[in-house]
């Protein structure tokens, strides 16, 4: 009887072990196709201390709508959140993997932050206060002139990669990784 139980975790944790394979080789071909296809930026995050280090940049002193755009786990967003709990806020997200787990994740921790599955460049960013972004350089271009269409007293964070055709504001520098700040 023992022996049978034992036999039964055992294939309920393979099974476990399986379905996560399984799911984490979906995302890798997704992301491959994403990236060699669609020039899409690879699924890398934002790690927490320099988020934490661009909120205290931001005035804590109003609220805001803010956007973390292709925003993968959106962890810019949640630690926003913790910071700034009365602001808006907005993740677009094209890859499905990463929006569905992302949204799974917000409804867990019961978060306001709104996903979006969709490709940034045909969201309205009329609203947007404070956007945050990594991405890649090939999608800077279109992004730029995106931004500049329709934004207005907006910040726009920039992580790694520049923004052509926007005066800057100032970069921060955490070792060799550079952040830069836009104000349109
Ligand atoms: C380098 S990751 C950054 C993830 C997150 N913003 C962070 O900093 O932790 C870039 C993300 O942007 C997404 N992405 C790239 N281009 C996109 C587009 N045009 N529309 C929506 N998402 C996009 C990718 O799927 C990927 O999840």
């Amino acid at each position: 009887m023992r022996i049978c139980k034992y036999n039964f975790k055992i294939m309920i944790l393979s099974i476990l072990i399986l379905i996560i394979a399984f799911i984490l080789l979906i995302i890798a071909v997704i992301q491959f196709f994403n990236i060699i296809f669609r020039g899409y930026a690879p699924l890398f995050s934002t790690n927490k201390v320099f988020i934490k280090k661009i909120l205290e940049e931001i005035d804590k002193n109003q609220n805001y709508n803010i956007y973390e755009l292709g925003c993968g786990f959106a962890k810019f967003l949640i630690m926003a959140e913790k910071t700034l709990p009365n602001s808006k806020y907005v993740g677009i997200e094209y890859s499905f993997l990463p929006y569905m787990l992302t949204k799974i994740k917000l409804k867990l921790i019961k978060s306001k932050i709104k996903i979006v599955c969709e490709n940034f460049l045909k969201t309205n960013l009329q609203d947007a206060h404070i956007i945050y972004c990594y991405l890649i350089p090939d999608v800077m271009e279109k992004l730029s002139q995106k931004l500049k269409n329709e934004c207005s007293n907006t910040l726009i964070v920039s992580y790694r990669f520049s923004i052509p055709n926007i005066k800057l504001d100032k970069t921060i520098n955490f070792g060799n990784n550079k952040f830069y700040f836009y104000k349109i």
